[in-house]
């Protein structure tokens, strides 16, 4: 793959939007070509998937519904969107990706291991360069979007739903810590943005890191 896949992770409220846009302008000023996008969604079909499985209304949905429903919309979102561009030599920017079905389906829910098995079939091999983690306790981050919007079907799940996911990518950035980096995601937003710069200058620089 000639492009750069970068994915951001962390629980809800933990300000992956905000630093995946400022990353963006980063890459733009620098002269890359960039793609910026989502999970679920990015696609239409996989943008239909979300809807279902966002919807508050929805709360009979299996768990092993769900982590199937993430999958496909990820399958079609990689195979659409993400494959292609990374062919093409972008860079992708993506808000949330396999690290999620870990956490929140894998761990939070307890489905195991299951769900990194669905998704490698998913992802067919598309991997992520770079995952910043953004690090910031579940309740601190439950707070900031109860004042800010109004609540999917996850993001209405308790404390301890977030505090597994929490756990869950805890052991996720140790699992792959190749392409993990952990962002103090308690400062400031442009603290928080010039360490995710500099991060990605070093990738360019050597097209590895270390922590
Ligand atoms: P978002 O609020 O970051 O757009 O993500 C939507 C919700 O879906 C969020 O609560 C996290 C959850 N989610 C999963 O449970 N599994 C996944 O694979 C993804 C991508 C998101």
């Amino acid at each position: 793959m000639k492009g750069i896949f970068i994915t951001f992770e962390g629980p809800d409220g933990s300000g992956k939007t905000t630093q995946i846009r400022l990353l963006r302008e980063h890459c733009l000023a620098e002269g890359y070509d960039v793609v910026m996008t989502r999970e679920p969604g990015g696609t239409p079909i996989s943008e239909a998937i979300r809807a279902l499985l966002l919807d508050p209304a929805h709360k009979e949905m299996d768990g092993v519904t769900e982590a199937l429903l993430y999958a496909a919309a990820r399958a079609q979102h990689v195979a659409e969107k993400i494959r292609p561009a990374l062919e093409k030599g972008c860079v992708v920017l993506c808000d949330r990706f396999m690290d999620s079905s870990i956490a929140y389906q894998g761990y939070a829910r307890g489905l195991g291991d299951d769900v990194r098995v669905i998704n490698e079939f998913a992802v067919q091999g598309t991997q992520p360069d770079i995952t910043f983690l953004m690090d910031l306790p579940a309740a601190a981050g439950k707070a900031r979007v109860a004042a800010a919007r109004d609540l999917d079907r996850l993001e209405q799940e308790d404390l301890t739903f977030h505090n597994a996911v929490y756990e869950g990518y805890m052991q996720l950035k140790e699992i792959y810590r190749s392409r993990f980096v952990t962002v103090d995601a308690s400062r400031s937003i442009e603290e928080i943005a010039e360490e995710i710069r500099r991060r990605f200058d070093d990738y360019v620089a050597g097209r590895s890191f270390s922590q």
